[in-house]
């Protein structure tokens, strides 16, 4: 077991630059996710650590020891794919039994690995099968157990739910992370699935165009996103971002939106700092969850009149569309069914409490500074 760490790690292709000084610690068992759009620069750090691709500039550290320029075989680390990978002449078996060999371990090892590791992943009636005999899940668990045969320091992995269908993803997730439970090693994990990251993580690393945004557990990625980019890019729908312009009436803090007054209670310590810092202008974000929309306005509760774009239904809950302007959009969730016909005017308020407050020029959270 090992920790695994980028240490100011960069990597250009010409003149593309794919990763930007990422400094990293992957801890011993954590399960940590790399999350982020597509391009973001997350298969590259991967297969940096994996020693598939040599960093431009930094160093790779496993435990204490430097590892840049060492052979991918001779890391000690093992890469899971989305594409499994498998041998398709080889049987399950061999498919599991190959690395074991070629290391030229004694048969009766390559047997008791090979049958335990089918044991924990309910591989065992499947050994004698070729991949193509397999379905997707199946395949993905042949390929998971390569990678687990070996008892690797840590697991590399790449999307490696992406071919599965929605239910079956549902359901390797769930094996997944008992498995790391139960085997409690170092996993590095790649994903732009939020749901995955989410359910998965010990930690979560926000990337983005190369550059990691936040890295923190799910829960504060969550409630205290860092940046602009983070909080929009988790939940969905993401967060809503209204640009606001700070002003004092009658000497309470006031959020100015689109026209609209929001007085700030005295209690909300971030607000009046970065009012305080931050110029004239702010951006305030706020979950779609934490707003409440009705249809009358609630006396003694300060609301913003906004308009009804589009309703959608989903069962369990519904989503608004909301318009506060023909510039400000927003949209609110709510557990309730939406009896108001769409178009109609309506009343949005929150706990003020749960509003973000984020630098209208760096986008950085005032929370996070
Ligand atoms: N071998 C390469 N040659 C040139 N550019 C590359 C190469 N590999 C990656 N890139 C570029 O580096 C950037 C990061 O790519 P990377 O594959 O790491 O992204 P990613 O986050 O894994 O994206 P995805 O979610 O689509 O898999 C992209 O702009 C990509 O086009
Ligand atoms: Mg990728």
């Amino acid at each position: 077991m090992a920790q695994l760490e980028w240490d100011q790690v960069s990597k250009s292709f010409g003149p593309v630059v794919a990763v930007r000084e990422v400094s990293l610690i992957a801890r011993d068992r954590e399960f940590l996710v790399l999350l982020g759009p597509s391009g973001c620069g997350k298969t590259t750090t991967l297969r940096m650590a994996a020693g598939l691709e040599e960093p431009t500039s930094g160093r790779l550290l496993l435990g204490e020891r430097d590892v840049t320029h060492v052979e991918p075989r001779d890391r000690d680390l093992a890469m899971v794919f989305q594409n499994y990978a498998l041998y398709p002449h080889m049987t399950v078996y061999d498919n599991l039994a190959f690395g074991l060999k070629l290391r030229k371990t004694a048969p009766q090892d390559v047997r008791r690995a090979v049958e335990d590791t089918a044991a924990r992943l309910g591989l065992e009636s499947l050994l004698a099968r070729r991949p193509r005999e397999l379905s997707g899940g199946q395949r993905q668990r042949v390929a998971l157990g390569r990678a687990m045969v070996r008892h690797p320091q840590a697991f590399l992995m790449d999307e490696p739910l992406s071919n599965l269908d929605a239910t079956l993803r549902a359901e390797t997730r769930v094996q997944l992370k008992a498995l790391h439970n139960q085997l409690g090693t170092t996993i590095v994990y790649v994903t732009h699935d939020q749901t995955e990251a989410m359910t998965l993580a010990t930690r979560i690393v926000v990337m983005n165009a190369g550059v990691i945004q936040q890295v923190d557990t799910p829960e504060a990625i969550y409630d205290h996103p860092a940046t602009q980019f983070v909080a929009t890019f988790i939940g969905t729908p993401g967060m809503n971002m209204l640009p606001a312009l700070w002003g004092r009436v009658s000497g309470v803090l006031t959020a100015i939106i689109g026209g609209q007054r929001l007085p700030l209670p005295a209690d909300l310590p971030r607000m009046h700092a970065a009012a305080a810092a931050g110029g004239h202008a702010a951006t305030l974000g706020i979950r779609p969850e934490h707003l409440r929309v009705a249809a009358v306005p609630e006396t003694g509760t300060p609301s913003l009149k906004a308009r009804i774009r589009l309703v959608e239904p989903l069962g369990h809950e519904t989503l608004l569309h909301l318009e506060l302007d023909p510039d400000i959009a927003l949209v609110a969730r709510t557990p309730d069914r939406w009896t108001g016909g769409s178009n109609s005017p309506v009343w949005v308020s929150c706990d003020p409490h749960r509003l973000h407050v984020f630098d209208p020029v760096s986008q950085v959270a005032y929370e996070a500074v």
